[in-house]
């Protein structure tokens, strides 16, 4: 049997993408390899949102070539986000002649005909980018255990200052409500316990679909679907998240409470410069209002009644908000900085990715004056990442000595009898069991707390 491998980059979209790739090449008689010496096609599925995701990519584009001159009946192929930037696409090409493909991301289904070529002759080399077609209803190789990714909406609208998808990804797209419907019935039929739905920003869900859907509606059908399973989601744009999908969460049990808020920075100077379209006391006031409605459910203690859970829950602050947020903006100053950090104490998320800012070819920000230094972004995005570590921490040891519920997402090989699964709202917990749960929902007591991650011990099997 012929053999694949694909190298993905980048975020969830692009984890789900490599699972359509996957579902491609399996229907042209492919199987998986993770060796590229045994592989008969090597895709690179690509990001471009940072310099530094760019420059790893490029570089292992480059290995490629010893591999390709031993075994020139080697199919390569580049897609994703850096396909569909004309420089980065052109640049590939140019200096990667050994390269048989570089595809645009609604063009996925064009590998067919690059491994149905016989040479890779100049004139046999593809590129092709378009916003036509989405992938969407075509075979899915999945490969991430208890959890399904199902894609909601395409593209963005926003245009914030320092960011390369829409121009990479073109406009919103959204999914029709009742193809995304059946697509999470027939995983939950087929076994998934947990779908996580994807969207640069899943909150514009059903804007451009003129049929009167939204994000809260779409959640709240998804909702309606009986049995054991999670609903996740990511990722939401605090302009656009509402309180009419915080009630709707907070009254369908299946919908997880753990909310990816990117707030970027905590200045309202900067986030006007990053055109984020929401100011330092509105995202406080979203917050707010996301505490009010959703306790963690996901907090359970055995005997009490759940009132005085939900209350103790709500002081708690157990509804987990992660956040993106982005040091060196042009022209951000050491006081803006310290509006992000007071800010990040203020909401303390339970996780945040932090990212030094990358100035990028075709976005407003590569023009904005005043660039940072570098060495300043290295020294800024030390502290945010020192903070939220030690607010990580903290929201850790605030766990400790109470029941959860867990999905158990897999067994954890490092340790004998070892299962390890996530909280509704998305912490990792690690405890033993005698048999395999793997699948099942489970109640665990949480005994110690290392930074992220929390140790227990099992309190009940399947329920
Ligand atoms: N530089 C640094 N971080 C960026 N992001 C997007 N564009 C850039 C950039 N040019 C971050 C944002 C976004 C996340 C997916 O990546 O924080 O939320
Ligand atoms: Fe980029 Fe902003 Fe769109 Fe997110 S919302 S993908 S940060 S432009």
């Amino acid at each position: 049997m012929k053999k694949y491998l694909i190298h993905t980059y980048g975020c969830q979209m692009n984890v789900h993408e490599s699972e359509k790739i996957a579902g491609i090449l399996r229907d042209e008689g492919f199987e998986a390899t993770a060796r590229e010496t045994d592989a008969d096609i090597i895709v690179f599925n690509t990001c471009c949102i940072r310099e530094t995701a760019e420059a790893k990519i490029m570089g292992h584009i480059g290995q490629i070539k010893k591999i390709k001159k031993a075994r020139p009946e080697l199919k390569v192929a580049v897609c994703g986000c850096m396909s569909q930037q004309e420089g980065a696409a052109q640049l590939i090409l140019d200096k990667f002649p050994f390269v048989d493909a570089v595809l645009g991301t609604a063009n996925l289904h064009l590998l067919k005909e690059v491994v149905a070529k016989a040479d890779n002759t100049s004139k046999n080399r593809f590129f092709n980018r378009d916003f036509l077609g989405d992938n969407d209803n075509r075979p899915v190789f999945r490969t991430s255990g208890t959890n399904a990714w199902v894609n909601i909406i395409y593209g963005c609208n926003n245009f914030c200052t320092y960011c390369i998808v829409p121009y990479v990804r073109g406009r919103e797209r959204s999914r029709p409500a009742k193809d995304i419907i059946s697509e999470v019935n027939a995983l939950l039929d087929e076994g998934y316990k947990e779908i996580t739905l994807l969207g640069q920003n899943v909150d514009s869900y059903g804007n451009d679909l003129k049929d009167g859907s939204n994000f809260a509606s779409l959640l709240g059908e998804l909702g309606k679907i009986g049995g054991k399973h999670r609903i996740r989601f990511m990722t939401s744009h605090p302009k656009d998240f509402n309180q009419s999908v915080a009630e709707v969460i907070e009254k369908y049990p299946s919908l997880c409470h753990n909310i990816h808020l990117p707030v970027q920075s905590g200045s309202n100077s900067v986030l006007k410069r990053m055109n984020r379209r929401y100011t330092r006391e509105q995202y406080l006031e979203l917050v707010r209002t996301i505490r009010t409605h959703l306790p963690d459910v996901g907090l359970r203690h055995t005997a009490e009644d759940i009132e005085a859970c939900y209350a103790l829950a709500r002081q708690e602050g157990f509804t987990h908000i992660n956040a993106d947020l982005i040091a060196g903006l042009p022209g951000e100053t050491e006081e803006d900085f310290n509006d992000t950090l007071s800010l990040m104490e203020e909401v303390r998320f339970s996780s945040a990715f932090c990212f030094v800012y990358s100035r990028r070819k075709g976005t407003p920000g590569y023009s904005m004056e005043n660039q940072v230094p570098r060495e300043v972004k290295t020294e800024r995005i030390k502290k945010l990442i020192a903070l939220q570590n030690r607010i990580t921490k903290e929201i850790s040891k605030e766990h400790e000595g109470k029941v959860f519920e867990i999905l158990v997402e897999d067994k954890n090989e490092k340790f004998e009898n070892t299962y390890c699964g996530r909280t509704d709202g998305g912490r990792l917990v690690n405890f033993k069991s005698p048999t395999d749960i793997v699948g099942q929902f489970v109640n665990v007591k949480i005994k110690t707390s290392r930074s992220a991650t929390l140790w227990g011990d099992l309190i009940t099997e399947e329920k």
